[in-house]
Parts: C-alpha cells; structure tokens; sequence
C-alpha cells in the first residue's frame, strides 16, 4: 500500500448492531459487527437499549477494527458514519463518535445513507452487478425497489406502504410463539413445509409499492380460529404454516421485482439487505432469474444484515467525488435514498 492509498473508517449504528470496518483504495480490509442480544426477551428491538449497547459496543468494536487493518489511526484519509434511517438514539451514537475523531485526526467527515450503502453492498467483492440495475432491498426496516444508475445515482421506484418484509416475517413468527427475530426461524421449519397448506393473503398494491401488514392480521384471525378448535393446532403444523406464510410474502416480493423489470427493461437483478438471506427467497428468484434470463446478485450473507463494510463502500465512493459532510451535521430518522 503506497503513502496515497486512501483508507477510510466506517461506523454503521443505525439499529441493533455495532459494527465497524475499514476500507483501503476501495477494497475492504476488515468487518467488525457487535451484534446486540439484550432484545431477544423483549421480542424486538428496544431502542433505548439499542443506543446504551452502542455506547459499550462502540469503542472496542473500532478499535478492532483499526488492529486488525494494520493501519494506524493517524494514516485514516477520512472517517463516515450512517446518517440514517434508523433509530435515533442508535444513530446520534455513530455519528458523535465519528465528529470526535474527524476533529481529534482533522479528516474529513462522510455521511451515508443506510438504504443506499445495502446496495453498495453489492460492490464489495465480484461479481459487481452493472448499471442500471434493479435492487430488491428487504430488511426489518425497509422494503424498498430501488433503480441503480450509478454508485451515488438512485432512484426508488416502488416501496412498502406500511410494514417491512422482515417485520411481516418476525411478526407472523412471533403469532406462532417463535422468539425474535423469527424471520430465520421461518425459513428453518418451512424446509420442511408444504406452502400449499394454508392459503394466506397476498395483497397487491397499486403499481410497484408493497403493502405487508394484511398477513399479519390474517394469520392472527386464522390461528384464533384453529386454536379454538385445537389447542395443539401450531404445534402440530408448523412447518407447513412456516412454508405458506413464507409462501405469500415471497410471492409478493416477487410479483413487483418483476413488474418493476419489465417496466424498466433492465435484465441486471439484485437483492439486499436481511431478508435475502431467506431460502425460500433465494430459491424463488434464482429459478426465476433463470427462466427470465437475468443476471442476479445475492450477496454474501455478512454483507446482507446491518454491517459497516456497506458503510465503507459507500464512503469511498463518495470520497472519490469530493462530497464530504460539515461538523454540524445530524441524524436523520428518516432519510430519502
Ligand atoms: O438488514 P437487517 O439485518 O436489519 C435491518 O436493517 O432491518 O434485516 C433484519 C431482518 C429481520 O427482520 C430478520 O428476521 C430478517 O431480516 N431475516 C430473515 C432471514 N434472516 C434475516 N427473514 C427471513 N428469512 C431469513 N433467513
Ligand atoms: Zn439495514
């Protein structure tokens, strides 16, 4: 690495994991993430839990990373943080932090958004997906499709109404008394499952939005129904309620991503964030990827949940244009790609 190289520090805090990772010249050296039990017994994430963690995880979490690059401090051409969406406690942890060292190492400070570094994502190793092309991003927070016509160029085209994908997943998981987040535990017994078992709503909403809260209500009716009758009845049927559950939120997902393609004449497909660790999901459209002939792009799953790697990725990027943040810079709860 020569005395140019531009090495850049990444903390990513918007939700419930710490992580932190440094990036050289574009490639990433490292990927710390603290990952925050203390909500499992509370069924989801705390949010005044989730910034104190970040306040323990924080530092430990950086300095590991800075070790294990095998850069010191005083080399770092610049330090980004996410800006948000996400939880604002959790956010003003990252970004506070990442003043304090901007100042102290006098480097310029980059902002990044969440949403738009879960694509980047997918710039982090080959194979790059090329522009334009149409990402699918699906987590606990957002489910967004989004039209990527360059690394900082993007357009979202179609998006939740009401929840996201990952939280109709822990949702329903949790009307089965699976612990949080249920979205793994979904996939697990769905292996096993039958979808056609049980037939459970899949909405459509008008044009490319997505609307994920109906399933919810309709499998809370649906098991007071079958509970009435049978008290064993969740027991007895998991894995097929698991695969039919699975079964509409997938088709739902699938649904737009398609329309979405055809209306944009684009044969270069990605998915990202949580939920495109789901099985089902990855099955579903690598068949259909086939079929349609499109080039698809699932990232490593390190690289799909809350991770500062994206972070980075994003950060250096923008670094190469110039576009950096001022000190007075604040979190946003809500932020537009
Ligand atoms: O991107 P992510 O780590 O955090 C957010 O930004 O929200 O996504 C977390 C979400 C949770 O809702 C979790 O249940 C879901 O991703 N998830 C899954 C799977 N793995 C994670 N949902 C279904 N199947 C999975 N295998
Ligand atoms: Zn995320």
């Amino acid at each position: 690495m020569g005395t140019n190289d531009i090495f850049i520090l990444a903390i990513e805090s918007s939700c419930d994991e710490t992580s932190a990772a440094v990036i050289a010249d574009g490639k990433v050296l490292n990927n710390i993430v603290a990952t925050q039990s203390v909500h499992e017994k509370y069924g989801g994430v705390v949010p005044e839990l989730a910034s104190r963690a970040h306040q323990e995880n924080l530092v430990p979490v950086v300095q590991e990373a800075i070790v294990s690059s095998g850069i010191s401090k005083d080399r770092l051409s610049a330090v980004a943080f996410t800006r948000g969406p996400g939880l604002m406690g959790s956010l003003l942890v990252g970004v506070s932090f990442a003043k304090a060292l901007a100042y102290a190492q006098n480097i310029p400070l980059i902002e990044v958004n969440h949403m738009n570094a879960h694509i980047l994502a997918h710039f982090i190793e080959e194979p790059r997906p090329e522009f334009p092309f149409i990402c699918l991003t699906v987590s606990g927070g957002h489910t967004q499709l989004v039209l990527v016509k360059d690394h900082l160029d993007m357009k979202v085209i179609g998006e939740t109404q009401d929840d996201a994908v990952g939280e109709a997943f822990d949702k329903t998981a949790k009307l089965l008394g699976l612990p949080y987040p249920g979205g793994p535990l979904i996939d697990k017994y769905a292996r096993e499952g039958d979808p056609k078992s049980f037939q459970f709503p899949i909405t459509r909403m008008p044009e490319l939005n997505y609307s994920f809260s109906g399933i919810k209500t309709a499998v809370l009716y649906f098991l007071r129904d079958k509970l009435k009758e049978n008290p064993g009845f969740i027991d007895e049927n998991l894995a097929d309620l698991c695969a039919s559950i699975q079964y509409s939120l997938v088709e739902m997902l699938l649904i737009k991503l398609k329309a979405a393609v055809k209306k944009y004449g684009v044969k270069e497909v990605a998915i990202a964030g949580g939920v495109s660790a789901n099985t089902g999901l990855r099955d579903a459209l690598t068949q259909l990827a086939e079929k349609k002939g499109w080039n698809l792009y699932i990232p490593k799953f390190e690289y799909c949940t809350d991770n500062a790697a994206m972070i980075a990725m994003a950060a250096h990027y923008k670094y190469l244009k110039g576009e950096f943040s001022s000190m007075d810079v604040t979190p946003l709860a809500k932020m537009k790609i």
